[in-house]
């Protein structure tokens, strides 16, 4: 595995590997979530590529950028064991240097869900992945279902500005009580810890009751809602029924897919979860 923080060296070390390169962006604090979709790429690629950049520009002024958690030694002792190519360890002064101005805007889709939620969020994420996908020249790059409008805004993105690269999506990688695994979950105690799989049960009864004939998208949302409403320690931000292409809310009868998703605080901890169903 080679290691290389800087744009030379990355250039340098690119030419050393044959394609295609499979990019698996990351924040770092790594979990079983980051892992699944790097031994993914490693089955459908000749050169596995992680990047690990805890990207500021994505964070919000009053969200966790300071206190996101970071172990990088112990990323890099996770990734040898995954018999990774290579990791690309960037530095801000490099992604954003001085005077910087350029950005990447995707616009329709970022105005629902968290990008309603979190005023250019996804200006950070659009612009940084640009970049990495810059520097990196993969041909294929995954993304976890976990970050449903994510991968959503990485598409359009991808479309829109014509970068040869297909995005592969992987399933959302759970704890065993249904806890969709996230860096966020290190926030939680124990009481939180244990509350924090109502938003996997408020999904699942929500399925149920879809499989069972529910088809009005405001009963399925009102199904969730119940169900949070139940955990104490839980506090809703939004719940929605959504076309999973556009994410607009779905106003009357649900015909066909839907994604089920929810931003909901377990105590002072925001978790997201999301189910594709139909
Ligand atoms: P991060 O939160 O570190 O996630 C990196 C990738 O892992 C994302 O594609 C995310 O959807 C995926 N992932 C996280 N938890 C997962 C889980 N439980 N199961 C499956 N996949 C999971 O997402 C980001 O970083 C950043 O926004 C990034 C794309 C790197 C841009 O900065």
């Amino acid at each position: 595995m080679i290691t290389v923080t800087t744009l030379p060296d990355l250039r340098q070390a690119l030419t050393r590997f044959p394609k295609p390169i499979g990019l698996v962006p990351t924040m770092g604090y790594l979990h079983e979530g980051h892992l699944s979709l790097l031994r993914t790429a490693k089955n459908e690629c000749a050169t596995v590529a992680v990047s690990i950049f805890v990207n500021p520009t994505q964070f919000g002024q009053n969200e966790d950028l300071s206190a996101y958690p970071r172990d990088l030694p112990h990323d890099l002792q996770l990734l040898e064991r995954e018999a990774v190519d290579l990791v690309w360890t960037p530095v801000s002064a490099e992604i954003y240097p001085q005077n910087f101005q350029t950005w990447v805007d995707v616009e329709e889709i970022t105005k629902h869900l968290e990008g309603a939620q979190r005023p250019g969020h996804f200006r950070g994420v659009a612009t940084v992945v640009a970049k990495l996908f810059n520097a990196l020249q993969p041909q294929m790059a995954f993304f976890g279902q976990k970050d449903a409008q994510q991968v959503a805004v990485v598409r359009q993105m991808v479309r829109d500005l014509n970068f040869p690269i297909e995005i592969v999506v992987c399933p959302t990688v759970r704890e065993s009580d249904g806890l969709a695994m996230s860096s966020r979950n290190s926030y939680l105690n124990h009481q939180e810890r244990q509350a924090a799989p109502i938003l996997y049960k408020a999904l699942n009864t929500a399925q149920t009751a879809f499989q069972s004939g529910e088809r009005q998208a405001n009963a399925i949302r009102q199904i969730m809602r119940d169900t949070i409403k139940k955990e104490s320690l839980a506090t809703i931000q939004y719940v929605s029924c959504a076309d999973p292409d556009t994410l607009l809310e779905i106003g009357g009868v649900i015909d066909g897919r839907v994604l089920l998703s929810m931003a909901v605080y377990i105590g002072k901890t925001r978790l997201i979860d999301n189910f594709l169903i139909g």
